[in-house]
């Protein structure tokens, strides 16, 4: 990994790539006419509404609304940030993805971070040997012995001991380095000292193995019990998991993930052998941290403990649970025992008694009702129209889908208000598809219209660029809606010598205009291919009318207040003896 991926580098391989392979290879697709279609992989449906078009390098569902090129489709098929997209494309196409070389700034903020990413490792390196080598350490491997923890175990998580002196990783590292990792303490006066003395060291990485930060605990009661790295360029609690690399590495797609409360569960439940646990860092689960492990699995089981905080922290939850909650993912909420935690629930009953639990574990909305009802009185209305009121702001956090659906025709059924209208309005089905699939027209002006069509159409076919002629028109004067998109679709033609859809929407992505343009290229104008240039000349010249009059309506106001300078003369003369 170094710089950026180049821009034209992206753009070729749009080109080079033929989206109809690359989702056939995922998704077979039939051809019917121009198009390719399928039953679409990102919404559960029997006929098929997905479709993919070869020129166009485009893909769009009808039913779902989604769409885009073959970054997008990688993007939403295996839950990929855009690099990883762009990575993986280029892997299809068999290149080595291109990098920019950086700039000198940059470089050095990159060699920056790698310094610190070794000195990282180093220092784990470092307590691990402690733990193994030195005679305190002993007091480390004591008591993780009498813990429970076996030798196997120890060296996966790579456990170490930060031993019993202020000054083991000062004296041993570059003072700034270690200031900078979140390793050393600086006071006022100057002095230095480690921020891990006489602990466990648990070692924190981050999905791809690098150590980005440390836990480390007591072997006694002392307090704090843990203490963790502080938030430096490497580290950011509300973005890591503790235990995610390990998963990775025994498990690249686990069927589920657990989530845990504590280092020590983590380590327990993967040495008695459920190596699908992580642990949050201390913090409360975020929508960040689903987002990241919904990408490796489409299930999560959140566990808490069975007390008083345990049950505040799962209802706490909520709240990310649903804004992360698109179809085709799940959650369970598993509450252990009193008094248990499941280091030591597994130590206690096995695996197979865990694993069960883990599958027994309760469905969200089941918990999401029964916790909401619980206070309730449902044979009343007050009682049904609390729920109501309770459940409501939670469900308008899901995105739209299906389980949304579902989760409101629940609360239908629960309130007994399901002849009421109340919901329908943000939610039916059909109101969701026309949503995404139809692009806003304006009011429809004539000339708004044209600009519509002329602009979908160049988006759809971007060889139509040479159709326009540019010379006499002013389109500065135009006053049209989506006149200035259409514009910078142009530019964006020729500077890019775009020659299709996919890399043109690419253009736009994470812009404002992005989901104007994803929704004209996937809008169907009925036009037949060997209409396409005529209709686009009619919707031009029709713009070019528009541009024309306003044109003369601008130079005669001009004559009139202020007078005409020679050129202005001429050129309006030519417009008005023109047609
Ligand atoms: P617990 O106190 O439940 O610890 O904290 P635990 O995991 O059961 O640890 P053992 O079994 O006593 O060793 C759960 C998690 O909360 C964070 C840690 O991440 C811990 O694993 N925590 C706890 C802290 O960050 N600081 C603390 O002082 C305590
Ligand atoms: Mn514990």
């Amino acid at each position: 990994m170094s710089g950026r991926i180049p821009r034209d580098f992206i753009d070729d391989l749009l080109v080079r790539v033929d989206i109809v392979d690359l989702i056939d290879s995922h998704t077979p697709l039939k051809k019917t006419g121009a198009n390719y279609v399928a039953c679409c992989p990102f919404h559960t449906e029997k006929t098929p509404s997905f479709s993919v078009n070869r020129n166009k390098q485009f893909f769009h569902c009808f039913g779902c609304g989604i769409s885009g090129n073959a970054i997008s489709f990688l993007m939403n098929l295996n839950n990929l940030e855009f690099v990883e997209a762009v990575e993986d494309l280029a892997a299809f196409a068999g290149i080595d993805v291109a990098r920019e070389s950086n700039t000198h700034q940059a470089s050095e903020k990159k060699e920056d971070l790698n310094s610190l990413y070794q000195l990282m490792e180093q220092t784990a390196d470092f307590y691990v040997q402690q733990l193994r080598n030195s005679d305190d350490g002993k007091k480390a491997v004591d008591y993780l012995k009498a813990r429970g923890v076996n030798s196997d175990c120890a060296n996966e998580f790579l456990l170490g001991y930060a031993p019993d002196e202020w000054k083991a990783l000062a004296n041993s590292f570059d003072h700034n380095a270690l200031i900078k990792a979140g390793l050393l303490i600086s006071k006022e006066d100057g002095q230095v000292y480690d921020r891990f003395r006489n602990r466990i060291i648990f070692p924190i990485r981050d999905k791809r193995g690098r150590i980005v930060g440390f836990g480390g605990r007591v072997m006694n009661d002392s307090l704090p019990k843990y203490l963790n790295s502080p938030e430096t360029s490497l580290f950011h609690k509300g973005n890591e998991v503790y235990g995610l690399y390990e998963l990775l590495k025994k498990n690249p797609k686990p069927p589920q993930i657990l989530i845990v409360e504590g280092y020590m569960d983590v380590i327990s439940l993967s040495q008695f052998g459920v190596n699908y646990a992580i642990a949050a860092l201390g913090t409360a689960i975020s929508q960040t941290h689903l987002n990241l492990l919904f990408r490796f699995s489409p299930e999560i089981v959140l566990c808490f403990d069975g007390d008083k905080a345990g049950q505040a922290a799962a209802w706490k939850a909520m709240e990310p649970i649903f804004l992360s909650l698109k179809d085709n993912r799940s959650c369970r909420i598993m509450m252990l025992p009193q008094n248990q935690d499941p280091d030591s629930l597994i130590r206690k009953e096995g695996l197979s008694s865990f694993t069960l639990r883990v599958q027994s574990a309760q469905a969200l909305s089941d918990y999401f009702f029964e916790t909401l009802s619980e206070n309730l009185n449902l044979s009343e209305m007050e009682g049904r129209a609390q729920l109501i009121g309770k459940a409501k702001p939670y469900i308008d956090k899901l995105p739209e889908g299906i389980f949304r659906e579902l989760m409101l025709s629940r609360l239908k059924t629960t309130s007994g208000i399901s002849t009421l209208n109340t919901f329908d309005s943000t939610s039916t089905t059909s109101k969701l598809n026309l949503k995404k699939n139809t692009y806003k027209a304006p009011v429809q002006s004539a000339p708004a219209k044209s600009a519509r069509t002329a602009t979908a159409l160049l988006l759809q076919n971007p060889r139509l660029i040479h159709n326009i002629d540019n010379k006499d028109t002013n389109w500065d004067d135009l006053d049209i809606r989506g006149i200035d998109l259409f514009k910078n679709i142009q530019q964006v033609i020729l500077s890019k010598n775009a020659i299709n859809t996919g890399v043109l929407i690419e253009h736009y992505r994470n812009t404002a205009n992005e989901k104007s343009v994803k929704a004209l290229a996937s809008l169907n104008l009925y036009v037949s291919e060997t209409n396409i240039d005529m209709v686009f000349s009619d919707a031009l010249n029709s713009l070019l009318k528009q541009g024309k009059y306003a044109t003369i309506a601008k130079l005669e106001t001009k004559a009139q207040n202020q007078g005409l300078e020679l050129h202005e003369q001429k050129l309006l003369i030519k417009i008005l003896t023109d047609k």
